[in-house]
């Protein structure tokens, strides 16, 4: 995993870059596949501010939001082992906060996974997606290496619950359904 990481760094960067700056030729497309108007009144797949260091965020934070479609993602056994199955349309938005965030600003930028298994872009059936408010832009990472680390999501990792039975998560570090299912909105944040 430590390898694919700093490799994976190393492209983020380039392609944050890129959409930083505006060019129009990284965008594919000029309407947005993320629903970002909407997505702070989705429930959250984590209780609060995940704080903790990741590779590639440095001291950001980070809130995520899924939409409806996702709340019950399809749970199946094949083979002694389980396996998480969401749903065509299932939208995953990431925020990435500065860490004095005040509650309402806008966040530094959106990380989303949608799910859209027959795109010719999709990887994992999941579009990877990178959106910065300021400007307006998101880009489709058609390159690995969003999946590739989330490909650790589907076997035990660090974070969360952990994965420690080994489940097939459908790429996803938080899915809503482990403990108690998608968190409601209050009003702490
Ligand atoms: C080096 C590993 C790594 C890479 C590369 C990476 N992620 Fe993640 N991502 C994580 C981790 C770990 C989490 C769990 C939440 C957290 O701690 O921020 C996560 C969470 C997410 C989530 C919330 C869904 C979930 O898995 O719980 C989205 C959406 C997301 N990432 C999108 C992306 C996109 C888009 C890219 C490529 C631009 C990307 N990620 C690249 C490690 C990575």
């Amino acid at each position: 995993m430590r390898n694919a990481c700093s490799t994976a760094i190393l492209r983020i960067l380039v392609g944050i870059t890129c959409i930083l700056i505006g060019v129009s030729a990284c965008s594919k497309k000029e309407t947005l596949l993320l629903r970002t108007a909407e997505y702070r009144t989705w429930e959250k797949t984590t209780p609060d501010i995940l704080d903790y260091p990741i590779p590639g965020h440095e001291d950001k934070y980070r809130r995520i939001f899924i939409s409806p479609e996702g709340y019950t993602p399809g749970i199946t056994a094949k083979g002694g082992r389980t396996y998480y199955s969401f749903p065509a349309g299932t939208q995953i938005i990431k925020e990435i906060l500065d860490p004095s965030w005040n509650g309402t600003d806008p966040p530094l930028m959106l990380t989303g996974m949608v799910k859209k298994p027959e795109d010719p872009r999709a990887r994992g059936g999941w579009l990877w997606i990178v959106y910065v408010p300021k400007t307006g832009k998101e880009m489709v990472i058609t390159e690995e290496f969003c999946i590739t680390c989330h490909a650790n999501a589907n076997e035990p990792h660090p974070y969360g619950d952990k994965n420690r039975k080994n489940e097939f998560r459908d790429y996803v570090f938080f899915p809503p359904s482990v403990d108690s299912g998608p968190v409601k909105q209050d009003s702490s944040y």
